[in-house]
């Protein structure tokens, strides 16, 4: 199949055009750099052989996303492109909201113009707020914190609206947890700008000497250990999600939604120790006060990707650790 990537120069969608290259696919990227670096195109040629076609642009440029799906005659869309940091949705909403809503509208527009009507959504379980229960299925209730949170969850409403307007549509919602870890050749992986926010790459910044300590953000939380609990789902685990999500979409319309987790929490202080045996190195910590807006606990209920996706992660804490800390120290 001939399939476009928005965003597919990024963190995720650089792991998934491996899968797809890898899987016979023929893949197109389409990003305009805002979060991604254009060596990575040079990174997944080295991993494949070849480089995926690549266009510089951006999502909301209606006419250049037609033209690419004309041109590359492409069957189906996976949607990375959008902003993903949480504290910046909150200082900047019109932002977010213009390219994750904005720009995903502009897609559909140009994809329907052109009759491809076959799309998979990045969202996230960030639309499922505070715990109702756990682990959060597909039918928790959705009532997302932040505008971030609110934009893949209206995304996701515009998606549904769409398919039940038009019964040809063929639309399937990822809700990704944690995705961490790197592809095990160690030449692509997340690299955020400045002082990561997230857990595992702030840790690897320590393990690494980059930063001094690890500040823990709570321990008193109502867990097994105190700190806090995620469902850390390796990144090619989760690109293969993918593939498994493409050949269900294109056989399935309507809307479908997914959980991608591995359904396991871990603590951040398993987390240390599983960075610990994976880079032989010491990671001093202190415990701070809680971060603003942390839960305490989330993972995924699994099931329903297992069941429909025939798809479940297979990669442990410590293989995520591994590749991690290979990523961070090669590059
Ligand atoms: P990323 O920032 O590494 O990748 C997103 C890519 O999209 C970047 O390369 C960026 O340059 C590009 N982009 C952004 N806006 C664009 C636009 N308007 N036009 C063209 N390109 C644009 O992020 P990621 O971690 O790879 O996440 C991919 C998707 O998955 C995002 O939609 C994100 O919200 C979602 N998601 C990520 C996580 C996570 O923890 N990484 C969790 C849940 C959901
Ligand atoms: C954050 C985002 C979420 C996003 C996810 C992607 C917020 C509020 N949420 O979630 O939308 O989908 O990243 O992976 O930003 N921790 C520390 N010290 C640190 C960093 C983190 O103790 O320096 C703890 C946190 O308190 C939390 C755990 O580690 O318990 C994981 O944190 P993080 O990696 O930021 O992920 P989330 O909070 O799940």
């Amino acid at each position: 199949m001939n399939i476009l990537l928005t965003g597919g120069l990024g963190y995720i969608g650089s792991h998934v055009a491996v899968v797809l290259t890898e899987a016979g696919h023929q893949v197109t990227i389409l990003d305009n750099l805002c979060n991604c670096k254009i060596e990575v195109l040079d990174r997944l040629e080295k991993i494949l052989g070849r480089a995926p076609a690549f266009f510089k642009g951006d999502v909301r440029d209606q006419a250049l996303v037609e033209s690419i799906l004309k041109e590359k005659q492409i069957n189906s869309v996976i949607h990375f492109a959008g902003l993903k940091a949480v504290g910046e949705s909150v200082q900047e909403p019109l932002m977010y909201y213009d390219n994750n809503v904005g720009g995903t509208i502009s897609l559909l527009k140009a994809m329907k113009n052109c009759e491809i009507k076959t799309i998979v959504f990045s969202s996230s379980a960030s639309v499922y707020g505070i715990p109702v229960y756990l682990p959060y299925d597909e039918e928790h209730p959705t009532r997302p914190q932040s505008p971030y949170g609110k934009s893949k969850l209206q995304v996701e409403e515009i998606l549904k609206d769409l398919s039940d307007s038009d019964p040809e549509w063929k639309v399937v919602a990822l809700r990704y947890f944690n995705p961490v870890g790197a592809h095990d050749s160690g030449l692509i992986g997340e690299d955020p700008a400045g002082v990561p926010n997230n857990l595992i790459p702030y840790v690897a910044q320590v393990a690494i000497g980059k930063l001094e300590k690890l500040k823990i953000f709570g321990d008193d939380y109502d867990t097994p250990n105190g700190t806090g609990v995620r469902d850390y789902i390796h990144v090619m685990d989760l690109a293969e999600g993918h593939n498994s999500a493409l050949l269900y979409v294109s056989e399935n319309t309507g809307f479908s939604v997914f959980n991608l987790g591995t359904g396991n929490g871990y603590s951040v202080y398993e987390v240390v120790d599983a960075f610990t045996s994976a880079s032989s190195r010491k990671i001093p910590y202190e415990i701070v006060d809680r971060r603003g807006g942390d839960i305490a606990s989330y993972y995924a209920n699994a099931q329903k990707a297992k069941k429909f996706l025939g798809w479940s992660a297979k990669r442990g804490l410590l293989q995520m650790c591994i590749d991690a800390w290979k990523w961070a120290v090669l590059h």
